[in-house]
């Protein structure tokens, strides 16, 4: 038996570089050796990316992409297919989540300059990713056929109108018809489910292969390629597989855990995952009070509203994210990771994720008077974050990049660290109890809450100058 396995081994590899291409991107692939948590969420991405796959495909099995029947087919699924009620929570709870895991990997690339040279590439087919991203998730939100469903593609197909000459005809194009109606929820689902996920696949797969080819970057932002050992690997290096296939095993297993919680206790998310008005079904002549896109669009869809006019805002929402490609050419600073830079970029990625994460909570509320002006505040933030890139990364002073990786504290070390800090902010007490037990009482220090809260602060104003 041995021996035929053996035998059918070799009749493979004498055909196929199996182990060629083991070696060269997993067992002799030499990564950083200072990886953080932040270079969890690539993998993570992949591992999202296999699950939206798999769930789609269960869904697409009794999913009826019919008007007339596409709502039902969704009630069908969540109630009468075994397992079926999962298996949708696992794909909507999944887009959710691609989103988290894809823009934490994208500032990721943004605090240590992995959009940098030589990586300007691996960001491009990222940016493609991100959008394809969109378009995916846009499209595939059509398909419940419920009232935000509906609504929400009506209005963002009609933003094509605003542009001016071809507008309309480019959103009668889209739409397949006057109104969103049956051809559009066809036309939706054959870019859903073929060929947006192929264009997908094709950009994963240059993204990893452009990775690849120059090497991951690190929090350090320091090529280790430049200092070699005499076998002519990175000294600062060391073998994907298997110190790193364990690591992201390990990130997989926390996030299945959350990933989890989410979809067995609040799948719906307070209606941000899935909105409570999509539990109606699709209704062309009644349309709801407020309509809002999901959480992952609303900071491009706050751009749009603040722009007082239709079309203008359509190119600050086109801008807003135009901007993301030149990311690579708007940093003029001569040091990639945020370890080693002034404080000026510390302050201005600050501002940025306010604005970023102010504009995503004002996309999903109605636009009043004074939304509206924080909103155009926090629009020229996010411009001007970008915008003034050029010239805050050129003058800010950087500090002295190390030749070689630093030492970061080990795990023992963080939970000492740990265990020292809950000892100062934790007061307690032992008491005799009953039949000669100890009681043990713990109670917060103020003292020690008040001396860790200063020193905090002190390390942030510290790491921000
Ligand atoms: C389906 C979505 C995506 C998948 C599956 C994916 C996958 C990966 C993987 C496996 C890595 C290597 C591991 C790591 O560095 O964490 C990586 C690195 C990278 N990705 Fe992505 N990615 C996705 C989307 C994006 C997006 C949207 C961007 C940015 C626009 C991006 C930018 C980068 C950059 C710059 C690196 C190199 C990071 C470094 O070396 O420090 N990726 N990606």
């Amino acid at each position: 038996m041995k021996q035929q396995i053996n035998r059918c081994g070799e009749w493979l590899l004498e055909r196929f570089p199996i182990s060629d291409l083991w070696n060269e991107h997993m067992a002799h692939y030499y990564a950083p050796k200072n990886f953080n948590i932040w270079y969890f969420f690539g993998s993570l991405a992949l591992f999202v990316l296999v699950n939206q796959f798999i769930t789609g495909i269960l869904l697409t099995m009794n999913y009826k992409p019919d008007a007339e029947l596409a709502f039902d087919s969704v009630e069908y699924i969540m109630r009468d297919v075994s397992w079926g009620w999962l298996v949708r929570y696992m794909h909507s709870t999944g887009a959710s989540a691609f989103f988290i895991v894809v823009y934490l990997h994208m500032f990721r690339g943004l605090i240590y300059g992995s959009f940098k040279q030589p990586r300007e590439l691996i960001w491009i087919f990222g940016m493609l990713i991100y959008v394809c991203l969109m378009a995916e998730a846009f499209m595939g939100y059509l398909l419940p056929w419920g009232q935000m469903s509906y609504w929400g593609a009506q209005v963002i197909i009609s933003l094509f109108s605003a542009i001016p000459v071809v507008g309309d005809e480019l959103s009668l194009w889209v739409r397949g018809d006057y109104v969103v109606s049956d051809a559009t929820l066809n036309r939706f689902f054959a870019f859903h489910v073929i060929a947006v996920p192929l264009v997908l696949l094709i950009l994963v797969f240059l993204h990893i292969v452009a990775l690849h080819e120059v090497g991951s970057n690190n929090p350090d932002g320091i090529e280790i390629k430049k200092n070699l050992n005499w076998k002519g690997t990175p000294l600062d290096g060391i073998p994907f597989h298997p110190y790193y296939t364990v690591k992201d095993l390990v990130g997989v297993g926390v996030f299945m855990f959350f990933f989890a919680l989410v979809i067995f206790y609040m799948p719906e998310m307070g209606g941000y995952f899935l909105e409570h008005a999509n539990f109606i079904p699709a209704d062309p002549l009644k349309t709801p009070e407020h309509i809002a896109p999901v959480w992952y669009f609303t900071p491009f869809y706050a751009i749009l509203r603040a722009v007082p006019d239709k079309f203008a805002g359509v190119i600050a929402m086109g801008g807003a994210i135009v901007v993301l490609f030149m990311l690579p050419w708007l940093d003029r600073s001569p040091v990639k990771s945020i370890r080693y830079r002034g404080g000026i970029f510390k302050k201005a990625v600050v501002l940025f994720v306010i604005a970023f994460i102010g504009l995503g909570y004002l996309g999903t509320q109605p636009a009043t008077p004074a939304a509206t002006t924080v909103a155009r505040i926090l629009t020229a933030i996010y411009f001007g974050f970008f915008l003034l890139m050029p010239l805050y990364t050129r003058w800010e002073k950087t500090k002295p990049v190390p030749e070689r990786l630093t030492d970061q504290p080990t795990l023992e070390e963080r939970i000492t660290a740990a265990k020292a800090l809950a000892k100062e902010v934790i007061i307690t007490e032992t008491t005799p109890g009953m039949l000669g037990a100890t009681v043990v009482k713990r109670k917060p220090n103020p003292a020690g809450i008040k001396a860790v809260a200063i020193r905090v602060a002190k390390n942030l104003k510290k790491s921000l100058d």
